[in-house]
């Protein structure tokens, strides 16, 4: 029989939410219950790198990740499987004598090699740059004719925050009116270009996996907590349009101010939840005093904090000076090898750190 191989590669980097995602109003097509906003890391910090591969000696689509073979059974990666097989086209490389048409894609199985490149479930989103990354290497292996947007909708089934990597710059997951999600794209809002003295620092503070993951705690928010209604009806709706205002006028003051307040009412729903879920620990709530203390003794804030579902610190710079001065702060409180749980593992640009 035919031996051939066809591969694309493509690299993702991670975002990290300003304005947070909490809560599905679908949990199958993973619809949520409030717009979000996120900001796109650089690639060269935070990246899945995934490669996808077809060929007629494969027996079954299999997967790789870091390495090691993982399930693709879960009915997540058979969603984007299936949606961006939907869309194959016709694919001809000629220099292979090879042409696959579009309903051949049906029967032709895949193999998918994906690394990361940070540690695998340290609460650093990896499932969003992951997703995202597989759904744009097949895009591209399959000649799938969509834009990023429409890419956006089938990578959200894969995983929520997914959505909004395929985007770099300041992106916004539109929640939607539809019932078959068609209208819960991601669209970017600003490029990379616009507000490029953002320094972001990513304080490590346990790289253990998290105890409660994202789908569990909120499902259980979306059952239990009132205050979680309340923040998706009355509160979200205004701080997206307060958001959007503050990226497009590079005003940082009503970023930072914004972003801590959405984290923290993030977190205080995961404690309005029945069982309540806790994801920060202590080192994080010192991370927030510490922060809070310093931009009120500056008169306007140098630094933005922000926590996912998991303890690490996302701090967000106003320029390279805040960042190296946070940086100097941080080893202060934070002394490498002491006894307090901080890996003292950040990012950002080396040079600060020399
Ligand atoms: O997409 P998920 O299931 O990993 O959920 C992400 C949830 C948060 O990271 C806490 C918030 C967000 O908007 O990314």
């Amino acid at each position: 029989g035919e031996t051939w191989v066809l591969m694309k590669t493509a690299q993702t980097p991670t975002n990290i939410a300003v304005i947070k995602y909490w809560g599905k109003r679908d949990e199958s097509l993973i619809l949520p219950v409030n717009d979000s906003i996120s900001v796109t890391l650089d690639p060269a910090h935070l990246c899945t790198t995934t490669t996808v591969a077809v060929s007629p000696v494969f027996q079954q689509d299999r997967m790789w990740l870091n390495g090691k073979e993982i399930s693709l059974s879960g009915g997540r990666f058979q969603s984007c499987l299936r949606e961006i097989r939907r869309r194959a086209s016709e694919v001809e490389d000629k220099e292979k004598g090879v042409k696959i048409e579009k309903k051949d894609w049906e029967k032709l199985h895949v193999h998918i090699a994906s690394y990361n490149n940070f540690p695998t479930a340290a609460g650093l989103a990896s499932s969003a740059a992951g997703f995202a990354c597989l759904v744009f290497a097949l895009a591209k292996l399959m000649n799938v004719k969509e834009d990023e947007s429409q890419l956006s909708a089938i990578a959200r089934q894969g995983s929520g925050s997914a959505c909004r990597s395929l985007f770099g710059g300041f992106v916004k997951w539109i929640m939607g009116k539809e019932e078959d999600g068609s209208d819960s794209v991601a669209v970017q809002l600003v490029d990379e270009k616009h507000w490029d003295d953002l320094f972001i620092v990513i304080a490590v503070v346990s790289s253990r996996q998290k105890e409660t993951s994202s789908t569990s705690g909120m499902r259980e928010s979306v059952e239990t907590s009132l205050l979680l209604q309340h923040r998706a009806k009355e509160v979200v709706p205004k701080r997206i349009l307060k958001m959007e205002e503050a990226i497009k006028n590079h005003s940082f003051e009503s970023f930072a101010q914004l972003t801590c307040a959405d984290s923290n009412q993030f977190h205080a729903v995961c404690l309005d939840t029945c069982p309540p879920i806790f994801y920060m620990n202590d080192t994080s709530h010192r991370i927030i005093s510490y922060v809070e203390k310093w931009n009120r003794s500056e008169g306007s804030p140098q630094v933005a904090y922000t926590f996912d579902a998991g303890p690490n610190a996302v701090l967000i710079a106003r320029n390279r000076k805040a960042a190296a001065q946070l940086l100097q702060r941080l080893l202060f409180y934070f002394p490498p090898k002491s006894d307090i749980d901080l890996d003292s593992y950040v990012i950002g640009d080396k040079s600060i750190l020399q």
